[in-house]
């Protein structure tokens, strides 16, 4: 599919960047003045309680400040400064599992976030810069304790609600964090589960750090109340008084760290900084939703993941929107549940994942049939590459061949999009995510810092910094140049390398061709190979393992495992019965490592595995055997090349 769709002109009233002339306007002026066009918006959308003297300070790079000398506060850049103007209007709209509603509006949220933040400094004794630890499904209170962590200065670390007790206490145990903020359980499919079980588990042991656990009761299940560290927010949030002062933050202070998986089997503390983060969340926002006053804006992400942080919460809430949060999944009751809500709450722009659009497409062709969903105006992706069906069907059925769609690339340590449509300028080609956008000088390169010929598939790259880049990944500086900043400079600047493969068409379109690292993108959620094999190596009759993608048709990419096991099990006397067995107990290791997010869709047990003399395992051609691709790399620098056509014969 290589048409090209125009944006429709008549569906932007007032775009901020009206078509490709403005764009390139925009482009020119970051080239000419990169320090001045920054500090031109920053002065325009940030609300300073003191000015910054230095736009960029490179003298440390790659650990880059932005904005130094500066003093605000995210969470009255999100809320408070909205005050005067919107005080009435919503700010979040919740929609539980069972259809259960609740409005907060800026004002209420205010309240809120004031009286969680005064919990958090009176009964927890939270200070600026102390760790809080979010385990919580997708609640108001979620995001009310991200932003009362923001309002006092306290750094969070939310983790994924899908997470097992081991990653949860590795998180915990590495940030530090003094408190645990989470929740009794939340509803999905119509019943009640649970999560603080889960954080009992991790607090078992190695967590003398964590003084507090403070529970939302949601669901309200029995749960086990631990005397002296366990509290129940509902109890508590009553008395505390809705007034409180923000804290002022540095420019640089740290506003939340989130892990992330990385090609190593720990996962990386990506460490995001208070004015720049908010800055580029909120032009982004506007920018690429287009948001209105009127809006209602939806992403389905969690906010578990950086999707729900920058674009669920800090993002629209610092552009004054209307942001919707859902705590179910959109196929309960059925497949028409997401369109049901269009409909209900006239959603203006609505964001999710190309596997949640694959599942919606296989499993309701024809139920956004039922359901006005003129309100749409633009439809956006993120998570991986879009397949050119699922495009189809979201343009088509969803839009009404009426929005534009944003393919918006971006990643964990990006805090934003970096290269993306903008809805009433950029035609768009189906499954590419189009131009950088202005202020990100984008590249794609080989290592050596070569751009590469059009259509050549190269590393995708940022050559200059930018005010929402990761700043550095918790208590690991060395593993933080390591990770992103190769040899390899630009201007003599060091140059950010994504981790991602890409390739230029001759018109400038960019295509993100997916990850060129041991990461894997399973259902838009990063798995890094390292972490799933270190979990697979804890079952006691593993001797060696390796993991890799394979393509999934709804997943994108789903785990494929070949391991190699110490002796063969015998219980039942039956090969398959007792191999069944042994990958049941795998995957139960990774559930409980992990969480079921890791498990794995494919397994199988080879006698060992292709390595080269210096015992390096061929990932390659693993990954072309699980593709079912034919083998056409050299084999014969491998140690016993006749283990490719073994392994082979097992697929
Ligand atoms: C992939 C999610 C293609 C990419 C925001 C990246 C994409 C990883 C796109 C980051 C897209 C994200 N097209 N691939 N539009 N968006 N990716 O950190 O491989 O969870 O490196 O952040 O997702 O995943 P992360």
């Amino acid at each position: 599919m290589s048409t090209m769709f125009q944006p429709k002109k008549e569906r932007f009233n007032n775009p901020l960047i009206k078509n490709m002339c403005e764009y390139q306007d925009l482009v020119a002026e970051f080239e000419n003045d990169f320090e001045g066009t920054w500090a031109k918006f920053a002065d325009e959308k940030i609300d300073w309680f003191k000015p910054y003297n230095k736009v960029l300070d490179e003298s440390e790079a790659p650990f880059y400040k932005w904005f130094s000398g500066g003093e605000m506060n995210v969470a009255h850049q999100c809320i408070d400064r909205h005050l005067e103007t919107k005080k009435n209007k919503a700010a979040i709209i919740f929609e539980g599992d069972n259809g259960d509603q609740k409005i907060l509006t800026y004002r209420e949220l205010a309240y809120e976030v004031n009286k969680t933040a005064n919990l958090f400094k009176g009964q927890f004794n939270i200070k600026k810069g102390d760790r809080v630890v979010i385990y919580m499904p997708m609640i108001p209170e979620a995001a009310v304790t991200m932003l009362a962590c923001a309002k006092i200065g306290a750094i969070h670390s939310v983790v994924f609600g899908g997470f097992s007790s081991e990653a949860l206490r590795d998180r915990i145990v590495d940030a530090e964090a003094s408190l645990v903020v989470t929740a009794d359980g939340a509803f999905r499919k119509g019943k009640p589960y649970m999560l603080k079980p889960i954080v009992d588990k991790a607090l078992e042991h190695d967590c003398e750090c964590v003084k507090n656990v403070c529970i939302v009761e949601r669901n309200g299940e029995d749960i086990h109340w631990e005397a002296g560290r366990d509290y129940s927010y509902n109890e508590l949030i009553k008395s505390q008084s809705p007034k409180c002062e923000a804290e002022p933050m540095e420019s640089e202070d740290p506003l939340f760290l989130l892990y992330t998986s990385g090609s190593t089997g720990k996962p990386k503390g990506v460490q995001h900084s208070s004015a720049g983060y908010i800055l580029w969340a909120q032009m982004t926002m506007e920018w690429v939703f287009d948001i209105q006053e009127n809006d209602t804006y939806w992403c389905t992400a969690d906010v578990g993941w950086i999707t729900g942080h920058t674009y669920i919460v800090y993002g629209p809430l610092a552009a004054g929107a209307t942001t919707v949060m859902f705590e179910g999944v959109p196929t309960f009751p059925d497949a028409g549940r997401c369109w049901k809500m269009v409909e209900e709450y006239q959603i203006n722009q609505f964001y999710t994942a190309p596997t949640a659009i694959r599942l919606l497409h296989k499993m309701g062709e024809n139920e956004p049939d039922k359901y006005d969903l003129s309100s749409l105006r633009i439809l956006g992706t993120v998570g991986e590459p879009i397949d050119p069906p699922a495009w189809k069907w979201y343009y088509e059925k969803i839009g009404g061949s009426n929005c534009s769609i944003v393919d918006t690339y971006w990643q964990t340590e990006t805090g934003g999009h970096i290269v993306s449509p903008l809805p009433a300028a950029t035609p768009i080609k189906p499954a590419s995510a189009t131009f950088p956008l202005p202020g990100i000088i984008a590249e794609i390169i080989e290592e050596d810092g070569t751009p590469t010929e059009v259509g050549e598939k190269g590393f995708m790259c940022v050559t200059k910094p930018w005010p929402s880049m990761i700043r550095n990944i918790w208590n690991d500086p060395e593993r933080f140049k390591k990770s992103y900043f190769g040899d390899c400079k630009k201007d003599g600047q060091p140059v950010y390398f994504t981790g991602d493969g890409a390739m230029m068409e001759e018109d400038g379109y960019i295509t993100i061709t997916g990850r060129t690292d041991d990461v894997i993108n399973v259902s838009g959620h990063r798995m890094g190979t390292a972490e799933v094999e270190a979990a697979i190596k804890k079952h006691d009759n593993v001797a060696s393992v390796a993991v890799v993608g394979k393509p999934h048709p709804i997943k994108g990419e789903g785990i494929f495992a070949y391991v190699v096991l110490k002796s063969v099990p015998m219980a039942h006397g039956d090969d398959i019965a007792d191999e069944l067995e042994t990958m049941k107990e795998i995957n139960a290791v990774i559930k409980t490592e992990i969480g079921a997010i890791a498990l794995c869709d494919a397994m199988i047990f080879v006698p060992d595995l292709p390595k080269t003399r210096s015992g390096k395992i061929m990932r390659r051609i693993l990954r072309s055997l699980a593709k079912g691709e034919e083998i056409t790399q050299d084999t014969s620098t491998l140690e016993d090349p006749s283990i490719v056509d073994t392994i082979a014969s097992k697929m």
